[in-house]
């Protein structure tokens, strides 16, 4: 079932989304050769618990930290851990924050220094994709459209699109109805109605498309080794289009 939100609900996610969005500006200067992960995620985790909110990863089906920090050919839910960052690396930050009960969730991947040519593609093109989704959001377009057009934009730069994870809806939950693919038909699937809440994510890799799960269960890696990135917003169904929940404040 696709939840309507009323307008105190709107309210309390614009709120928690701005947090999220708010978390993603404080650590961007962190996010840096020298840094390891898990340093990262400790600043993030403190952000969250100041701001009388609650990091939702945290735990989610035994997930233990409040971010998941993906780097290079690591494509979503990467652990935060040991490793360093180093010139050349991109690393993607994902986080779902939740504030009075209601969830925010947006990812964002970044470049350390100086990174080659074909990152740079792929940093550029996945983050338009996800615009390209976007811009399908308004009330009668159906979730079909949203997928189709990350879809073709993603293929015509020659990226690969992750089949294996989707977007989805969010409200009370971070995952809530309905499923939002990165690729599909368009008309097809649920219409959007205004009072929707979505997450559009796109996973993009700069190699093959196929991705294999890691023993630690959670890390999701290209099998080529290709780069991947990933970028999401919580976007809200307005009367006419769509509204960002989680605009980027840098
Ligand atoms: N942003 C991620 C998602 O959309 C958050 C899930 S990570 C988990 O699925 F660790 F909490 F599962
Ligand atoms: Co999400």
């Amino acid at each position: 079932m696709i939840s309507i939100k009323s307008e105190r609900e709107i309210e309390l996610m614009r709120k928690a989304g701005l947090l999220v969005s708010e978390m993603h500006k404080f650590i961007k200067p962190y996010i840096k050769a020298g840094i390891t992960t898990k340093e990262l995620d400790k600043l993030c985790d403190d952000f969250i618990l100041k701001h009388n909110a609650v990091p939702t990863c945290k735990g989610y089906e035994g997930y233990p930290t409040a971010t998941c920090i993906s780097v290079n050919e690591q494509v979503v839910h990467g652990i935060p851990n040991n490793y360093t960052l180093k010139n050349g690396d991109i690393v993607t930050i994902d986080v779902v924050i939740g504030y009075k009960g209601y969830q925010g969730d947006a990812a964002w991947t970044y470049a350390i220094g100086n990174i080659d040519d074909d990152k740079k593609h792929l940093l550029e093109y996945t983050e338009k994709a996800l615009y390209e989704g976007v811009r399908m959001v308004k009330p009668g377009n159906r979730i079909g459209d949203i997928a189709s057009a990350i879809q073709k934009y993603a293929e015509a730069h020659n990226l690969g699109v992750v089949r294996e994870l989707c977007g989805h809806g969010i409200g009370r939950e971070m995952h809530e109805d309905p499923e939002v693919p990165n690729f599909g038909i368009p008309n097809t699937g649920p219409r959007l109605k205004p009072g929707m809440i979505i997450c559009i994510e796109p996973m993009l890799t700069f190699g093959k498309r196929d991705v294999l799960l890691l023993d630690d269960d959670w890390t999701v890696v290209t099998q080529d080794n290709s780069p991947a990135a990933h970028y999401e917003h919580t976007v809200l169904v307005t009367q006419d289009g769509y509204e960002i929940l989680t605009p980027r404040l840098d």
